[in-house]
């Protein structure tokens, strides 16, 4: 892989950690959080993520264990911003994300997040390149297509940009939504069962692409499996059991 070029931010913390090493910096600080979903006409509400508190520091990595049901996937999707906590607060990179308006979250999230999915989660109408390209699109970066190309390329994809999701295999497919996680260069990595929907080889496969690409950009990630094998490639796990930490 090419072109190595830590983000700032990470690269000022970097120094200052050298040259201060009793310091630790936070990247992500998890507050009393909880999640219910709320009772509808027939259901009673579904009490999921109780009372939760969690600390990252810079270039962490983190295993997310559970068993299915206990959470882990409401969990990220409200470190993702994509929904909103009952209780409790969540600083991201020094801003508290319930704090927000939806417009400032929907920037802070392209700039500061990668999100994978298990379910890949492309635009069907857009090809690779354009896929890629689009949380830079959200800033009018004038470099988006050129640092989308070279993202592909570090994926293994140069060679099919111009090509749509459908004709794409679905181990290419998570090396495109790869790609576009980690084009901005986020604070953070949040990676959900990223190898849940591929074969054993292509698994692998993918798998060893995020923890290289994650070893070399000193990037943080949380990552949620059921894999112990994978959790063991982290530098920490913590088990999610029925909402709470273990
Ligand atoms: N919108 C919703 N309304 C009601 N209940 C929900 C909603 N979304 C999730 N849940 C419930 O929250 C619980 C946790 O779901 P979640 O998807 O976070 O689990 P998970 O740990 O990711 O499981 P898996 O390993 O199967 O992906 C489940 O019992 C689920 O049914
Ligand atoms: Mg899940």
């Amino acid at each position: 892989m090419r072109n190595v070029v830590l983000p700032l931010p990470v690269l000022y913390l970097q120094l200052l950690r050298t040259a201060v090493p009793e310091l630790a910096f936070m990247i992500l600080a998890i507050s009393n959080l909880c999640k219910t979903f709320q009772s509808t006409a027939h259901h009673d509400p579904v009490e999921v993520l109780k009372n939760l508190n969690l600390e990252m520091e810079v270039g962490e990595s983190l295993a997310i264990l559970g068993q299915s049901g206990s959470g882990k996937s409401t969990l990220l999707t409200l470190l993702a911003g994509l929904d909103q906590p009952t209780s409790g607060s969540i600083v991201l990179n020094g801003q508290d994300m319930q704090h927000m308006s939806e417009e400032q979250l929907s920037k802070f999230r392209a700039q500061n997040i990668g999100i994978i999915f298990q379910q890949f989660h492309l635009m069907s109408h857009l090809t690779a390149l354009e896929n890629v390209s689009l949380p830079l699109d959200l800033f009018k970066d004038p470099q988006a297509l050129k640092k989308a190309g070279e993202a592909l390329d570090n994926v293994g994809l140069g060679k099919r940009k111009d090509h749509f999701p459908h004709q794409l295999s679905g181990g290419e497919c998570q090396r495109v939504a790869i790609a576009r996680a980690m084009v901005v260069r986020p604070a953070i990595l949040l990676a959900d069962e990223p190898t849940g929907n591929l074969d054993n080889t292509t698994g692998a496969y993918v798998s060893d692409m995020i923890f290289d690409l994650v070893r070399e950009h000193k990037m943080t990630m949380l990552f949620v499996t059921h894999n112990e094998q994978l959790a063991k490639r982290c530098g920490r796990e913590q088990r999610l059991q029925n909402g709470r930490f273990l």
